[in-house]
């Protein structure tokens, strides 16, 4: 008997995004859109059209390009909100299967409506209603969402559902937003949702769990139990505070243990990890080596006794096969002779389009040049580089042109760094505890930004002692948070480009609303 299938609804490009920092450009969340697809998601919700006028394009550009997949936008319960959803979305209405679908919401526990909203549950309803039948005037694919589900009266949740279902909502989605719940109870209420609200036959229910007690997978699943028949998770688990629920665990806890599921998913699972490794790379969150499944150690047997159980008997210690979720799949792809158009040719495999000439003949040269250092190149430089160009592309505000740096075996180590602000090149120096470290003081005394730096981390893009370091620094200033990105393969090089495309996103000062505020 044909198994009922999961629909898959990822939120990278909108919850994701919403974790420090991570805020993507039109052009990576296109590059994302397309990996998705590709990967097989069902739903991709693509932004909060309300929220900046760069997000609004973004989804509008998704919506056009992206056919296999549907195209959500966000949306409070507010007339603006839903109309400018709408109108993003549009061009995914003028495909064939008119996938478009606008993501309502508004707060139902007592806590908000009293606190944040200062509505009472009449005025609630009333809105929740509303709002979905604004969304149904551009598309017949409505959700609608009961923020802090998992802190709501059960009565006053069977009360909005009901109403929003009347009025012509299609998917119910119960989140779990703060990341409170525990799985027996939230599988629980999605049963006895399922079973209490009329005609909850006639809607695909969800799931959106947050992960701040480390159970956002697990409490997804339990509501999978408990009847939900679409997830809302994130690539790599990416979120707010502790993340959302992860794609990949959820897609691969639902395959390996169909036994206990007897459900299905459309994803195709060897696109996992290069989608987890794009959205590692253009958000600059790294993704954890012991992380299930994306992790690099997820499928290395490090004990004696585990590596002669694989390699006598794989399934000794192997739920899952590394390659079914794509490691592996890196395919080594050009080299220092490959030309322009194998450059081309892959990169529009990969999905990434250059719209210009310039872009493409800028692309490529930055291309031969890491040829020239490095033997072999994987499609994950080339992600890397790409980014990277767009990122000199978009930003330069701070631009690095020299740079030289002295490490000696019982010297302090300096650094000599030239910039240029705005097209005007100034010089600095300084000594460091270590190379970086002096490389970012020469830069301070340059630029004087006055930020704090939260974090640094280096990831080697592939393996070998030639790869291309990849640097993540996150600044903070004024209560902004912003991180970095820098790929090079000497990695105090990829460190500079690093802090110097945070300096460039602080200076852009290019906000966004916060759909929960
Ligand atoms: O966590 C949450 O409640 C959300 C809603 C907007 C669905 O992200
Ligand atoms: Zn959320």
């Amino acid at each position: 008997m044909k198994q009922e299938q999961i629909i898959i609804f990822d939120t990278t490009l909108r919850d994701g995004e919403q974790s420090p920092g991570a805020a993507m450009t039109k052009e990576e969340k296109i590059r994302i859109a397309r990996q998705l697809e590709k990967l097989g998601v069902n739903v991709i919700e693509a932004g909060f059209a309300a929220a900046s006028p760069g997000d609004f394009d973004a989804i509008q550009e998704i919506a056009r390009i992206i056919k296999n997949s549907t195209v959500c936008s966000l949306a409070r319960a507010s007339e603006n909100d839903v109309r400018r959803a709408g109108e993003a979305i549009q061009p995914a209405m003028m495909h064939d299967e008119k996938n478009g679908r606008i993501h309502t919401f508004i707060a139902t526990s007592k806590i908000h409506m009293e606190n944040k909203l200062r509505m009472t549950e009449d005025q609630v309803v009333e809105r929740a209603v509303q709002a979905v039948k604004w969304a149904l005037e551009y598309t017949d694919d409505v959700e609608f969402s009961a923020e802090d589900a998992v802190r709501s009266e059960m009565d006053f949740l069977i009360r909005i559902f009901d109403a929003v279902i009347k009025a012509g909502a299609t998917t119910i989605n119960v989140p779990d937003t703060v990341g409170y719940s525990i799985p027996a109870p939230w599988g629980e209420r999605m049963r006895e949702l399922i079973a209490r609200v009329p005609n909850s036959d006639k809607v695909v229910w969800s799931t959106h769990c947050h992960n701040d007690l480390g159970m956002a997978v697990a409490n997804s699943l339990a509501a999978v139990m408990g009847g939900a028949r679409q997830v809302e998770c994130t690539i790599n688990g990416l979120g707010e505070r502790a993340g959302n629920a992860s794609l990949e665990e959820i897609v691969m806890a639902i395959k390996t243990r169909n036994d206990v599921f007897n459900l299905t998913t459309r994803i195709d699972t060897t696109q996992i990890v290069p989608t987890s490794k794009l959205v590692s790379t253009i958000t600059g969150y790294p993704v954890q080596p012991n992380k299930a499944i994306v992790g690099a150690n997820a499928f290395a047997h490090e004990s004696g006794i585990h590596q002669d159980g694989v390699l006598k008997h794989r399934e000794t210690y192997e739920i899952m096969r590394a390659e079914d979720v794509g490691w592996g799949a890196n395919k080594l792809t050009l080299g220092k002779l490959s030309g322009r158009n194998a450059f081309r040719t892959r990169l529009k495999e990969l999905g990434i389009e250059l719209d210009t000439e310039d872009l493409l003949n800028a692309t490529f040269a930055r291309f031969k040049t890491l040829a020239d250092k490095k033997s072999e190149i994987f499609d994950e430089d080339l992600h890397a580089l790409v980014s990277d160009e767009f990122i000199s592309e978009a930003t330069e505000h701070f631009k690095l042109v020299y740079l030289q740096v002295a490490s000696i075996t019982g010297e302090v180590p300096h650094a000599i760094i030239t910039l240029s602000e705005n097209g005007v090149e100034s010089r600095a120096e300084s000594d460091g505890g270590g190379p970086v470290d002096a490389a970012f003081k020469a830069i301070e005394t340059m630029v004087q930004s006055g930020a704090e730096l939260q974090l640094y981390s280096v990831n080697n893009i592939t393996s070998g002692t030639d790869a291309q370091g990849e640097v993540t620094v996150r600044l903070s200033k004024g209560g902004r948070i912003v991180n970095g990105q820098g790929a090079d393969t000497d990695i105090v090089v990829a460190s500079v480009k690093a802090y110097l495309n945070a300096l460039n996103k602080i200076q852009s000062k290019s906000e966004r609303a916060h759909p929960q505020v």
